[in-house]
């Protein structure tokens, strides 16, 4: 199982590379705007920044809505680095710019994935990468989770290739039950990540052993 870490912040990026776990990054629109990373030349050089740091799979999302828009700044971002792929929101032309792009040899990330109708269109279309919503679905009383069921036993029974990418994962539990499921990739906050540390029996098990190691040399 792939872990990148869903933000444009530099630091955050840098302390999950440091822990050596992390495969990529996912960022948003509204995550490089809460950075205040704004306008096209700072956007790609942040871009280019998060591609310094990590060893593969940077998504960086297109604005546009529009076939001839998406091409245009996907093939500008693709550029940047071959470390990018170009992330794509699940609409009409964004299924066509994927069928494109995977035409180029260039990946992509297909977000705001909420069915599975919407997972098969983008697996037929050649996306890299499939971002289905879990924590968003919980929000408004839909199961997350069974999605990415639905959606693994799917690819699953085609051998589609699209890697399924489970997005706005947003606690330990999501990213271990996606890990049950069998998600290729889990994006999220830093906090996710190192909450898997965290177990009281290890904390007093430490405590005691390094006590015991004190009396002893005492
Ligand atoms: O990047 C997309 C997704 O991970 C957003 O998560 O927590 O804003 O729903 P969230």
């Amino acid at each position: 199982m792939k872990f990148f870490i869903d933000t444009a912040n530099l630091d955050e990026i840098r302390e999950a590379y440091d822990l050596g776990v992390l495969d990529g990054v996912t960022t948003n629109p509204s995550l490089m705007a809460k950075e205040g990373i704004t306008g096209p030349d700072n956007i790609l050089a942040h871009y280019k920044a998060i591609c310094d740091i990590v060893d593969d799979a940077v998504s960086a999302e297109v604005i546009s809505t529009d076939f001839d828009g998406m091409v245009k700044e996907g093939k500008a971002l693709a550029k940047i680095d071959d470390k990018i792929v170009v992330k794509i929101p699940m609409i009409k032309d964004g299924i066509k710019a994927i069928k494109y792009f995977s035409s180029e040899g260039i990946r992509t990330n297909c977000t705001l994935v909420f069915s599975p109708g919407q997972a098969i269109l983008a697996a037929k279309a050649g996306a890299s990468y499939l971002s289905p919503f879990v924590g968003r679905l919980d929000d408004i009383g839909f199961d997350g989770l069974e999605l990415i069921e639905q959606i693994v036993l799917i690819y699953g029974n085609y051998g589609f290739e699209t890697e399924v990418l489970a997005a706005s994962v947003r606690h330990s539990m999501h990213l271990i039950k996606c890990a049950e499921i069998g998600a290729d990739v889990v994006t999220c906050p830093l906090k996710v990540i190192t909450g898997l540390l965290s177990h009281p029996l290890t904390d007093k098990g430490l405590a005691q052993f390094l006590a015991d190691h004190a009396k002893g040399n005492n």
